[in-house]
This record gives structure tokens, sequence and C-alpha cells, in this order.
């Protein structure tokens, strides 16, 4: 039996990586710690919630002396760390939010684990889930491999930056066991509609303007959410201990094109005439900063791990908007509340 402390598992991707390892081994226990923030949703794991192998614990990583207990009470063997701040747009209003989860949580996290692993770092692992921002913005050629330098550009990356610089320190400083993981933008079911694919289904169902940023030009390279938690379970049971792995689509679009296509496979489901929903395309003053393009090599996960994303984008995005229309009830209870007073404030309306 092992002890997998997950955090960060009642949000977007932590949820499909706690419903993989709870499925897929029946002999470890999965925690979920989550501080349950706007982001957190404990209904994207109703399905396994009465697993035997699978906890849920409500808590702050950045409360340091509470992650020492858990530590010793749980007796934790890995971490997969995904708690964090996670959206760009957020970074810009309140910076000071994202330094005190992304930074100051993980290193409360580390200092928990090196406390209670320095005795045997045998068969120990902490995984830090990072983000491919941290190496700043590609111009029209390129990739970002592991070796790229960091240069991170908004308040959100360079706090992902700076707790990837920490991780490293650890196990420099410390010997602690670690791996990290640089992903590019992923998409799919139980993502919050802050994000811009979520945003444009639930305002495309709505019939309300589809706010693209500047010109529409910055481009994204993006990956299905399934595919990304299958990576982590590769990397966690596979990948080499301090060692460094990009996952990415190998998919890149320019925004205004994925948003058309967004609108298109949106009309046809709902039997519309193809076009209709292009009209509700407005373009808005451009976000602060904007990285221009964004672009993952993966080849080191596929040569090393035998890891490739498993669903053409097509699929992926019929599969998504299919999900959200399913799921109405998830969406209406998740955009109200807070969330109203976010769309307001960033988009004015
Ligand atoms: P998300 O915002 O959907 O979920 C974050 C989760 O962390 C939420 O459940 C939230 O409640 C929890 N959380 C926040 N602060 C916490 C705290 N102090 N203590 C405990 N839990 C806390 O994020 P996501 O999109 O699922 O991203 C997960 C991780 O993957 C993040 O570290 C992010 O930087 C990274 N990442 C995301 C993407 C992407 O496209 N979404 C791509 C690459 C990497
Ligand atoms: O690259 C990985 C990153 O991808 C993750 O680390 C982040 O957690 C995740 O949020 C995502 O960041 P982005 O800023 O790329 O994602 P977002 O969905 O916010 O925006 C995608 C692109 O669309 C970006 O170029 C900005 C643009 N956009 C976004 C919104 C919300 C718009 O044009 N309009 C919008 O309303």
């Amino acid at each position: 039996m092992r002890n997998l402390l997950v955090t960060g598992g009642a949000g977007f991707i932590g949820s499909h990586l706690v419903r993989l390892l709870v499925n897929k081994y029946p002999e470890y226990n999965i925690y979920n710690l989550d501080l349950l923030t706007y982001a957190g949703n404990l209904e994207n794991l109703i399905d396994v919630e009465n697993s035997s192998n699978y906890h849920f614990i409500k808590g702050d990583i950045t409360d340091e002396a509470q992650m020492m207990s858990l530590f010793r009470e749980k007796q934790f063997d890995a971490v997969l760390h995904l708690a964090a701040e996670s959206h760009v747009d957020r970074s810009i209003l309140d910076p000071m939010a994202f330094l005190k989860t992304n930074i100051l949580g993980t290193v409360s996290l580390l200092n928990a684990a090196k406390s209670f692993w320095k005795e045997n770092f045998e068969g120990k692992l902490f995984y830090h889930i990072s983000t491919d921002e941290v190496f700043g913005s590609l111009g029209e050629e390129g990739f970002f491999v592991e070796t790229t330098s960091y240069d991170p550009k908004s308040p959100y990356s360079a706090s992902k930056a700076s707790s990837d610089h920490f991780v490293r320190a650890y196990s420099n400083t410390y010997g602690l066991p670690v791996i990290i993981t640089n992903c590019s933008n992923n998409y799919g079911p139980n993502q919050f509609p802050e994000k811009l694919i979520p945003l444009c289904i639930n305002n495309i169902k709505n019939k309300k303007p589809l706010p693209v940023y500047g010109t529409g030009e910055n481009i994204r390279d993006w990956l299905y959410v399934i595919d990304h938690a299958a990576a982590i379970d590769k990397v966690f049971h596979k990948g080499k201990i301090g060692g460094t792995y990009n996952i990415g689509g190998f998919n890149e679009w320019k925004n205004i094109d994925l948003v058309r296509t967004l609108c298109d496979v949106m009309d046809r489901y709902h039997g519309k005439e193809v076009g209709t929903s292009q009209e509700l395309i407005t373009f808005v003053t451009d976000r602060a900063g904007h990285d221009m393009r964004y672009a993952i090599d993966a080849s080191k996960m596929s040569n090393e791990l035998g890891w490739q994303p498993s669903l053409q984008f097509e699929e992926g995005i019929e599969k998504t908007v299919a999900w959200y229309m399913e799921n109405q009830v998830w969406l209406d209870n998740i955009t109200s509340g807070d969330y109203q007073h976010y769309y307001q404030n960033q988009y004015n309306r």
C-alpha cells in the first residue's frame, strides 16, 4: 500500500488525475488535499467519492503546521502537487494571492516532505506539476524544450517559475527526490469557465459576446486533460528522479481560429447553420503583457516514457462541447456567485 498526497485534486486537472489514480491503483491510498477555493469543486469527483482508497482532506497548503501534522498522521510516500492559483488574468488583478499559494504553499509542502522523509528518501517522491508559461513567450519559430531558460512574464508564470526553482533547490540542497513537469494548455471537461474554451462554450450557450483579446493572433498548444493525467501517471511511475519533462499536445492554434472552430462545433451540436455563433466574436482590449506563442517539444516524453497524446484536437473539442452541454447543472452552479463578480470586473459587462 502506498499513501499518495494529491494537492488541488478538486480542481480541473487534479480531479482527472485523482479519478485515474483511484480507479487504476486500488492498492494506493489517494489523499486529495484541497482548500476548495472558487476553482475547487467536489462535484468533479462524485463518481469516486465512495471508493475505499479515496480520501478527501480540506486543507490549505500554505498552512505549514497543518501540512506537517498531515504528513505525520498519514505517512505520505509521495506528493503530486497541483494546488495553485492558475488563471493568468486573476494574477494580473491580484499578484499577491499567487505569490502566497504558488510560492509559499509549495515551500510549506517541501518543508513538510523534507522533515518527514529525511531519515530515508528511498521510495519517496515530490512531483511538482508546472506549466510551460515559465519559459516565457516564443516568436514564430521554435519550441520549448526541457533546457529552455526560464523567462516568466506574468505574475502567474513568475510564481510558478519561482516554485519550480524552490523544488530544484530542495533537491540540490537537501537531496529531496523530485520530478517537475511543464505542460501546455489543457482543455476538456470540468475546466472552470474563466479559461478561454469553457468561457466561450458558456457564452455561446447564452448568446453572449466571445471576448477575444487583442487581434486573436496569440498561439497556444492544446492538450486534452485526460492525456495530461495519463502523462502524469507515466512520469510518476517511470520518470527519472531529479528529471524534468515537457508535456504538450503538438497542437498549436491561433486563438481566433480556435474560437471560430469552437463556434462551428457548437453550431453543429445544436443543429444550427454553421457560422451563426461566429457573429458573437468580439475583439476586446488585450491582456496586459500577453505572451504571443507557446509550443512544447514533448519528444522526451515520447522517447523516454513512450507517452503521446491519444486524441486529435477535433475529437477532443467535440467531446468537450458535448460534456458541457450534458452537464449544464454543473456549469450553471459554477457560474453563479463569485463568477459573476469576476466576469463583470474582467470584461466590464
Ligand atoms: P485549477 O485552478 O482548476 O485548480 C486548482 C486547485 O487548487 C483548486 O481545486 C483549488 O481549490 C486548489 N487550491 C488553490 N489554493 C489552494 C491552497 N492554498 N491549498 C489547497 N488547495 C488549493 O487549476 P488546474 O488548471 O487544474 O491546474 C492544476 C495545476 O496544473 C496548477 O499547478 C497549474 O499551474 C498547472 N497547469 C495547468 C495547466 C492548465 O492548462 N490548466 C497547464 C499546465 C500546468
Ligand atoms: O500554458 C499553460 C497555461 O495555460 C496554464 O499554466 C494556465 O494555468 C492556464 O490557465 C493556461 O493559461 P492561458 O493564459 O494560456 O489560458 P487562457 O484560457 O486564460 O487563455 C488562452 C488564450 O486565450 C490566451 O492567449 C488568452 C486568450 N483569451 C483568454 C480569455 C480568458 C482571450 O482571448 N479571451 C479570454 O476571455
